[in-house]
């Protein structure tokens, strides 16, 4: 099966550095996709791959739409799409109050595959092609992720999460429980079509020390697994966190005791680290995942994003929506978001940085960059077409845009699932036979 898809390509190579580094990019203002078997076979001048492309090729005209890899987003939660828009205080009273109890409901498997298709039927609306998902407790609700990820033949990384404390008992495993169902969700997913299972024990409040242990030998058992979890959201948290684990030296220090800090781990929020832990996230080189939406919703805090990237030892940054504690699926939503918590630290984050970050950048926190996050030849044809006019009000302001840099900024700025033209999933237009 071989498209050829025409319009305008834009892929980054690298980390930029400025508003003008154009070398961190390739843009293609007349651009050709070649796909083949849902692999990218060339990206370049329209000409040009048009020429080299069978005789009669399917073509589908995007112009004068954005090709952009599909959008990764980092960290967010299945099972809580009932649990968005809860009026809460803070993390612990929103987790305690709407969370813990929608989550429970996932034992059931009818109501898990009910709530997995309509969460694959949102990303692909929103453009994104690629989550790191916590399930719930139960097997069930991971059998139902990865089972629907497959039938769509979307790159997903998910895990059964590990929590034996501090909740509802409906929600609640065993160390031995945690350990088992968690080898078994490996066994049944883990590289099945392009299925990723991650080692998910939920955040130190919610886990034993016998239940950290499980986490360790699970990681030690199979070291190319990413591991997720949280770290340092919410000031009581933290607080509470402390008590729990008194001989640690900080939170960081809890998961390093237990072998979670790597360059596998991904820790959502990550919000007040101390300069310890910063330095020990970067020797380590694991990931902090920044969820703007939710830290703004839940209060939880303002995201160092530019001071964690600039250190001399800088943190690995990825970024993510944080469903259900954030607010939007969308990853645009997501980035303008990003960008006004920089502005109320005095920081920049700059429109190309965005667009990195949501692709390559979020492809290289997840080790994926081979495979996804690119327009790359070889790689994954998961793509996003964007529509910077796409209602009235972003149609009037275009008509002053520059360059692409506006472009991208205005898109992020107004931009939502309005902006999403088309979501191709490893070559197959996905968003238009959505119901
Ligand atoms: N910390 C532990 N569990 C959760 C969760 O579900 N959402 C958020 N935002 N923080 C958490
Ligand atoms: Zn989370």
């Amino acid at each position: 099966m071989t498209t050829l898809l025409r319009g305008r390509l834009l892929s980054f190579k690298r980390a930029p550095q400025s508003l003008s580094d154009t070398d961190c990019y390739f843009y293609e203002h007349d651009g050709g996709l070649l796909i083949e078997n849902g692999i990218i076979a060339a990206a370049g001048p329209y000409t040009d791959v048009k020429a080299r492309a069978p005789a009669h090729v399917a073509e589908i005209d995007h112009r004068p739409h954005l090709i952009l890899p599909g959008f990764i987003d980092m960290h967010l939660h299945f099972p809580q799409m009932q649990v968005i828009a809860s009026y809460a205080a803070d993390l612990l009273e929103w987790l305690n109050t709407y969370t813990f109890p929608e989550e429970c409901r996932f034992v059931e498997s009818a109501h898990a595959e009910r709530i997995a298709t309509h969460f694959y039927d949102e990303l692909i609306r929103h453009g994104t092609t690629t989550a790191v998902a916590y399930c719930s407790v139960h097997k069930t609700s991971a059998d139902a992720f990865f089972s629907e990820a497959m039938r769509r033949n979307m790159r997903m990384v998910g895990g059964k999460v590990m929590m034996d404390r501090n909740a509802p008992q409906g929600l609640l495993d065993t160390p031995q429980m945690g350990y088992d169902e968690t080898r078994q969700v490996i066994a049944d997913w883990h590289g099945k079509g392009r299925n990723h299972v991650a080692i998910t024990p939920r955040f130190a409040i919610t886990s034993t020390p016998e239940q950290m242990e499980t986490a360790a030998a699970l990681a030690r058992e199979f070291p190319d697994l990413h591991i997720q979890t949280h770290l340092s959201e919410n000031h009581d948290e933290i607080k509470f966190t402390g008590e729990l684990y008194p001989d640690a030296i900080d939170y960081t220090d809890i998961y390093a005791r237990y072998g979670l800090l790597g360059r596998k781990s991904l820790f959502g929020h990550a919000i007040h680290l101390s300069d310890r832990e910063a330095d020990a996230m970067s020797e380590a080189g694991a990931v902090a995942v920044h969820c703007p939406t939710s830290n703004l919703f839940l209060g939880s805090g303002l995201f160092p994003l530019k001071a964690l990237a600039r250190r001399q030892k800088p943190v690995r940054i990825g970024v993510a929506t944080d469903i259900g504690g954030g607010s939007s699926y969308s990853m645009l939503r997501t980035m303008d978001e990003a960008y006004k918590i920089q502005q109320l630290l005095g920081e920049r984050l700059n429109p190309l940085e965005s667009y990195y970050y949501m692709t390559l950048g979020n492809a290289e926190a997840l080790s994926l960059a081979d495979k996804i996050g690119t327009l790359d030849p070889g790689t994954e044809a998961d793509l996003v077409i964007l529509d910077p006019a796409a209602t009235p009000a972003m149609a009037l302001k275009m008509e002053v845009v520059n360059n692409l840099a506006e472009e991208l900024f205005l898109l992020q700025t107004m931009g939502d699932d309005r902006a999403i033209v088309e979501t191709y999933v490893a070559g197959k237009a996905m968003k238009s036979i959505l119901q």
